[in-house]
């Protein structure tokens, strides 16, 4: 039967009988947790001919990139932050439609993937933390033709370098690659991250991209998350996040009247994010998200809470 344990000698053994000796592998960490345990893996197999990118594409949540790239030190990666916020979001620039973004972002993310890349050489494989989810959902739940989302916005990045692609998770679900991990010794905090989008953010922005929207909903995703821990709840959901609409209402502050944007709460329970149920958090959490979140972010005056199930909805808006 599967165990991580056995899993983990399989897997590295693998590993070093397909890749060459001298043979060199790149991995696009993103902060979750599938392409960390994918590295810590190759780690494993390969040492330091693994080297890894993270790259800030300016859409990640609060404080993360500095968080999680401290945390990769950590467990003794090699790995390469790369700013490239301006770059993205200059890419983002007045665009709203949903694919378009998706696409912009990919597009980025190869161009920096791609520049970085040819500073190495002997790179012959591209490795992903793609999981067996991903590749149904890209693949055949929605149809070939069909792209509900593109979720592999990475998917011409391999051909476009001349790199073989390694997948050492494209077999497993999410909670076996927790299981992994946790085998592996890596940190809790890690493990137990929620599922976080490779377009972050920005398909949480309804609309148009700006320095600003990512400034507000930052501030707010910060102050639902760390409520969120500190009323042991976290560990309880699938995945969290907070949406930034594109509609401004009226409200009311001391003798003035408002006209500010209003943010959603999503918060869902799942096993493998094919299919979601909202989560029915306690009412007294979300009295305390509402009222910090309008109290202390300036443009918010409006907090709903999300009560879709997926399908037919998503688990993100766009
Ligand atoms: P949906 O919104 O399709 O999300 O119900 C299912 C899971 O996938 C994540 N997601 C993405 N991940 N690129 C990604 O890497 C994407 O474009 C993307 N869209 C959705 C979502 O956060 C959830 O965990």
């Amino acid at each position: 039967s599967w165990t991580p344990a056995h899993f983990v000698d399989e897997t590295v053994a693998g590993l070093q009988e397909k890749i060459g000796e001298e043979d060199r592998v790149l991995l696009g960490l993103s902060g979750g947790v599938d392409s960390s345990v994918a590295a810590i893996l190759l780690h494993k197999a390969i040492g330091d001919r693994l080297f890894c990118f993270f790259i800030d594409n300016g859409l990640l949540r609060k404080g993360e990139f500095e968080e999680v790239l401290a945390s990769y030190d950590g467990m003794g990666l090699n790995v390469k932050g790369i700013d490239a916020k301006e770059e993205f979001y200059g890419a983002l620039a007045g665009e709203s439609d949903p694919e378009k973004k998706r696409k912009a972002i990919g597009k980025t993310f190869i161009d920096v993937f791609d520049r970085e890349a040819k500073k190495l050489t002997n790179i012959k494989y591209l490795a992903q933390g793609t999981i067996y989810p991903d590749v149904i959902e890209s693949v055949s739940v929605h149809g070939p033709s069909v792209t509900i989302k593109s979720h592999h916005n990475v998917g011409g990045l391999p051909a476009k370098m001349g790199l073989k692609i390694v997948e050492p998770l494209r077999f497993l679900f999410k909670d076996e690659v927790r299981r992994v991990g946790t085998e592996m010794g890596m940190a809790d905090h890690l493990i137990k991250r929620h599922p976080f989008p490779g377009p972050g953010l920005a398909i949480r922005i309804l609309g148009d991209i700006t320095r600003e929207k990512v400034s507000i909903l930052q501030k707010a995703d910060a102050i639902y998350i760390n409520l969120m821990r500190e009323y042991g709840l976290y560990d309880q959901v699938w995945q969290a996040g907070t949406i930034l609409l594109p509609v401004q209402t009226v409200g009311v502050m001391g003798d003035e009247r408002t006209y500010e944007q209003a943010v959603a709460l999503r918060a869902v329970t799942s096993t493998d994010g094919m299919t979601a149920e909202w989560s029915h958090l306690p009412y007294d959490f979300l009295a305390a998200v509402s009222s910090s979140i309008i109290n202390n972010v300036k443009g918010i005056n409006r907090v709903v809470y999300d009560i879709s199930t997926k399908p037919p909805a998503t688990i993100e808006w766009e």
